[in-house]
């Protein structure tokens, strides 16, 4: 068919087309007239040949409450040819800050006026509670809230590792870096201020609250779908937030302003891609680890060079080891891979990418010392942790700090392992695995796939989670 339109094309062209040469003339001289009509009357940004104007749009019917997306304002970004730089050789956690990506979010988003976000009530461990505050964030830019409240985190119980709620809160720099939060935010998305408390609201005696809020809420109409449809949420939730706000009497302004706050837990429910490579690798970057938590895990691992035969000159890693995740604390759930499937699975990795040393986190100190004794036996596999790594002045400033925060010294030294490997089940794992990702394509990268990469692998399969409603793998910012 293909072949036959091109023999009678070619036959025209080679026959007919003296015939038509004043017809072909005539169209090229249009053509000419047309093309220079729009360079006339048009700057060239704009160079646009179906204006709206002259071609209005179709009347298709809308539904009733539907308004029009918010409408882009403020400037264009355009993307620089930049990557992060996060790496497996310095002592360096972070890499480079990479803030056009959220800079050029807000700039496109439609912001209201005295709508503020209560993102306080993060509770878990680090893999749990960036997702808490991160989501939380991400709506907030979504619904136009021209407001956060610091966010804050819920102290676990020392005694009850699985009550995470009734110790109190902390401020953010109980885990994370809170001045290039606050620095990042003003940078990049200043259209959204940062208040410490809900009590530095202008006007803050005349607040009306709004708690409990549950985002996939407003997509109760499934159309067709089981209950499960209300996953599909995310693509008309501004418009069906602004309506509800309306039906809800709420409208927003700095005299008379609004809070929202989330019911607890929304968190794992934003597909990060949904944002763009570049907007997915680079948002979690707000949150960065503590300074003084950096220090005592480059303290670590210092050491742990040391245990693995090599001087250390403060600048590079050069000693391989293998970071170990091994999660089977009180509070793991029943159908997570159990001690023997992990400790099989870590062991494995050891063996197949010939690792002689492995830095081992586990918050389960028996089980710990269990995997120490197995790998050994073995493989010859020599392990060690935090706790035998450190002396003194150092042991102390780790053992001064709280079970979480200690995990954030093992979540910064696994980072920086040559091969991680941890629980599939795990968002603490996760968490490792899908920032060591990053360095597959820097901004770039595309999304994680089980069961790892070249920089992890994570063992045990993950088959569901509590009924299909937390996507932790497609939800997780690095
Ligand atoms: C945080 O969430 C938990 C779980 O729903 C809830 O029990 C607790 O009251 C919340 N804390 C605050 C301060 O709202
Ligand atoms: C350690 O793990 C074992 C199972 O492997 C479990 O029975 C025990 O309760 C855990 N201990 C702690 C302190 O989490």
């Amino acid at each position: 068919m293909v072949q036959k339109q091109n023999e009678m094309l070619n036959g025209f062209w080679r026959i007919k087309w003296w015939r038509y040469r004043y017809a072909i003339l005539a169209g090229i001289l249009l053509n000419i007239f047309l093309i220079n009509h729009f360079f006339l009357d048009q700057s060239i940004s704009d160079l646009n040949p179906f204006p709206a104007t002259q071609y209005p749009p179709p009347t298709v019917p809308r539904p009733k409450d539907a308004d029009a997306p918010p409408a882009p304002s403020g400037v264009i970004v355009t993307p620089p040819k930049s990557s992060a730089t996060y790496n497996l050789n310095d002592y360096n956690f972070n890499g480079q800050y990479v803030g056009w990506p959220l800079e050029r979010l807000c700039g496109e988003t439609k912001w209201q006026e005295g709508l503020v976000f209560v993102c306080d009530n993060n509770s878990g461990g680090i893999g749990n509670i960036r997702n808490f505050i991160l989501t939380c964030i991400r709506y907030a830019i979504e619904a136009g809230a021209t407001g956060i409240t610091m966010p804050q985190i819920q102290r676990r119980s020392e005694t009850d590792l699985a009550n995470i709620f009734t110790t109190g809160f902390k401020p953010l720099n109980y885990f994370f870096d809170e001045e290039h939060f606050r620095s990042s935010i003003e940078t990049y998305c200043p259209q959204m201020k940062i208040f410490n408390t809900k009590t530095d609201i202008p006007n803050a005696g005349k607040i009306q609250e709004i708690t409990e809020f549950y985002p996939k809420d407003l997509n109760v109409d499934t159309d067709g779908c089981d209950g499960r449809g209300v996953n599909r949420h995310l693509d008309q939730f501004r418009q069906k937030f602004d309506q509800w706000i309306r039906d809800n009497k709420r409208p927003s302004s700095w005299e008379e302003p609004t809070t929202l706050r989330f019911r607890w837990a929304t968190f794992f429910e934003w597909p990060i891609i949904r944002d763009g490579p570049e907007f997915a690798a680079t948002f979690g970057d707000l949150l960065r680890i503590n300074k003084d938590i950096e220090k005592i895990a480059v303290k670590t691992i210092l050491e742990l060079q040391k245990f693995a035969g090599v001087q250390p000159d403060g600048t590079l890693i050069t000693a391989p080891y293998l970071g170990v995740h091994l999660r089977t604390e009180s509070d793991a759930l029943n159908f997570w891979p159990d001690f023997d499937t992990q400790s099989d699975g870590y062991i494995r990795e050891a063996d197949t990418r010939n690792m002689k040393h492995a830095y081992l986190a586990s918050g389960n100190a028996t089980d710990g010392h269990r995997f120490g004794a197995k790998a050994f036996d073995k493989l010859g596999l020599k392990v060690t942790q935090k706790m035998d790594l450190l002396k003194g002045e150092d042991l102390k400033a780790l053992t001064d700090l709280s079970w979480d925060q200690q995990a954030l010294v093992d979540y910064l030294v696994l980072s920086k392992s040559t091969h991680f490997t941890g629980c599939s089940f795990s968002s603490f794992a996760m968490n490792i695995g899908i920032k060591r990702h990053l360095m597959t394509g820097g901004i770039n990268s595309r999304p994680w796939r089980s069961p790892g990469d070249v920089f992890s692998t994570l063992v045990g399969r993950f088959d569901s989670w509590y009924g299909d409603w937390m996507f932790m793998y497609e939800c997780m910012w690095p």
